[in-house]
């Protein structure tokens, strides 16, 4: 791959998308890159994914312009339908995917994060969708994510206006969980990796099935997957073992089973 490289710690996974003398943007090969890199750490056992940019100023600059200027609306779509596939796979994916990101994230790049179930930013980071000032839309995503995270109308003021915004107000109005000094994007998202991987490893991955679920349908159907997947867990070694461990006053040992 020429723009994305995995590298795993433990049982964590960092996905960098390194594309830095265009600020990280997403042309084609860029976004199914990212999605061949999830594909293939599908067949790991993990316990989170970390997507980041690589560099100081740039999580990722949006969609590339120079090669979307090129390109026929057929071409346009299969670009969309691409990006949008990958992005799915980190919003689908099993287990949480956090976006560390740790300057720019503007259009695609703030689809990016927002695939992700938790989002750190650095404080240098800006996010907005520049896109209806290039006469096209947010086509990654966006239009729809965005409102389902911080509600229909900041979601429109700021796909409308295109106003970049800090990382002080993405936080304020929900679009990232927390701040923290530049630099520090990497390691707070690591952090987070580590809490979630103290946990146990199928309870956390019906969680996030059970939440994404809320998503899509009405809250009785929710509730009712909810119950299913409550009782699920009910069959699980790691079930016992951690109310086990609770009652027993020691730390659990999940396996995963
Ligand atoms: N698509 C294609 N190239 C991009 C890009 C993008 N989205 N964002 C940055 N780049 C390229 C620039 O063209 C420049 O390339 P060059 O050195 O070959 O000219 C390089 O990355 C560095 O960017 P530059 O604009 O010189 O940096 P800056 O610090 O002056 O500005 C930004 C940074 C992010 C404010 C500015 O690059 C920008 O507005 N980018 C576009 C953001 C955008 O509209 N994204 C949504 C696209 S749908």
């Amino acid at each position: 791959m020429d723009f994305v490289r995995v590298e795993r710690e433990g049982d964590v996974a960092v996905l960098t998308i390194d594309r830095q003398e265009k600020l990280n943007a997403l042309n084609p090969q860029v976004t199914e890159e990212i999605g061949q890199a999830l594909l293939d750490l599908e067949s790991e056992e993990l316990r989170a994914i970390i997507v980041t940019g690589a560099g100081e100023r740039a999580f990722v600059a949006g969609a590339d312009i120079a090669a979307m200027n090129e390109m026929s609306p057929l071409e346009a779509k299969r670009f969309a339908e691409i990006s949008n596939a990958s992005m799915a796979l980190l919003d689908r994916s099993p287990i949480p995917t956090i976006a560390a990101v740790n300057g720019y994230a503007l259009g695609g790049g703030c689809e990016v994060a927002l695939a992700c179930d938790i989002r750190v930013a650095a404080e240098n980071a800006s996010f907005g969708f520049p896109e209806v000032g290039l006469g096209i839309l947010p086509g990654m995503g966006g239009t729809q994510r965005l409102p389902r995270l911080i509600g229909p109308a900041l979601a429109k003021e700021l796909i409308f206006t295109g106003r970049r915004i800090s990382a002080e107000e993405a936080k304020d109005i929900g679009l990232v969980n927390r701040v923290v000094p530049q630099g520090e994007a990497l390691s707070a998202a690591k952090d987070i990796a580590a809490e979630i991987s103290a946990n146990g490893p199928l309870a956390v991955r019906h969680a996030k099935a059970a939440a994404n679920r809320s998503l899509d349908v009405d809250l009785v159907s929710g509730l009712e997957y909810e119950t299913d997947q409550f009782s699920l867990l009910f069959s699980t070694e790691d079930a016992k073992e951690g109310m086990g461990a609770f009652i027993e006053k020691r730390k659990p040992q999940f396996k995963g089973q």
